[in-house]
């Protein structure tokens, strides 16, 4: 892994904007390599502003949807309608919008009778997209990702069973200390640390503190699951805003 990359923002326009630029650009650099860009979302409220912005489209701003695929990092075990749901958001700020093919998109499944089942069926659905064996990971283009104020990312919460999968490309978690609390299926470590670029989106001063302990890696994966990131051929972008910098920023 290279070093993380930081790069801080005066706030979340400016932020949404570099977040918007950055995938835009792996996107046609994927494209020009390989023909196609496989991208996993992040979920919660930080990163609307950006697919608001690739939904529109402008400029240095857009995706070329006839070779983009989207993936979840992870999701609320609930109904696709409910407001908790990680889809809807991305549904109303991204899909619906950008009037993106229902065949470039692969939410999780939450219907299933158990979310071990949700699961299973997600990571299912990986390699058979990638043709990837059940017990190797995926390479996604692109993992977006967030931080809890906990140092949470994707679903994977402090002292979680799920930080210890390594076996599979997505596993089911129990409710965090954050709400929602809802049982979540969540990428694994595993899979995310085959991806070729991920990057974090972070904003807002209640996030300072986690950001500067896994910045600083003066925290355990246990304790802040975010330091867990480490992709082993990858790169790591952390776009983040002048508040959840806080004296990080200040040092730079
Ligand atoms: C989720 C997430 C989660 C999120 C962080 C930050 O489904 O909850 O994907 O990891 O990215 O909790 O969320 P905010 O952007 O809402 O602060």
């Amino acid at each position: 892994m290279s070093r993380p990359q930081l790069a801080i923002f005066d706030g979340p326009d400016d932020l949404a904007a570099a977040a918007a630029q950055l995938v835009s650009r792996l996107a046609a650099s994927a494209i020009d390599q390989s023909g196609q860009f496989t991208m996993a979302l992040a979920g919660g409220s930080t990163p609307q502003r950006t697919y608001a912005r690739l939904a529109r489209g402008q400029a240095d701003e857009r995706l070329d949807w006839t070779k983009t695929w989207l993936f979840f990092g992870d999701e609320r075990w609930v109904d696709p309608r409910d407001d908790r749901s990680n889809y809807k958001m991305v549904r109303q700020s991204l899909l619906l919008p950008a009037a993106v093919p229902k065949d470039r998109v692969f939410p999780v499944p939450t219907s299933l009778a158990t979310v071990q089942a949700c699961a299973q069926a997600y990571a299912n659905t990986l390699s058979h997209f990638f043709g990837t064996a059940s017990d190797r990971m995926p390479v996604l283009d692109f993992v977006l990702l967030g931080l809890g104020d906990d140092g949470h990312t994707a679903s994977l919460f402090p002292g979680a069973a799920a930080l210890n999968v390594t076996d599979t490309s997505a596993t089911s978690s129990p409710p965090g200390t954050l709400p929602p609390s809802v049982d979540r299926v969540t990428l694994t470590f595993a899979a995310i640390n085959a991806a070729r670029d991920v990057v974090f989106l972070v904003s807002g001063a209640n996030k300072a503190t986690a950001f500067a302990d896994v910045w600083l890696e003066r925290a355990t994966r246990g304790q802040r699951p975010a330091i867990g990131v480490r992709p082993a051929q990858g790169n790591v972008t952390w776009l983040v805003d002048r508040a959840a910098a806080g004296d990080i920023g200040a040092q730079l």
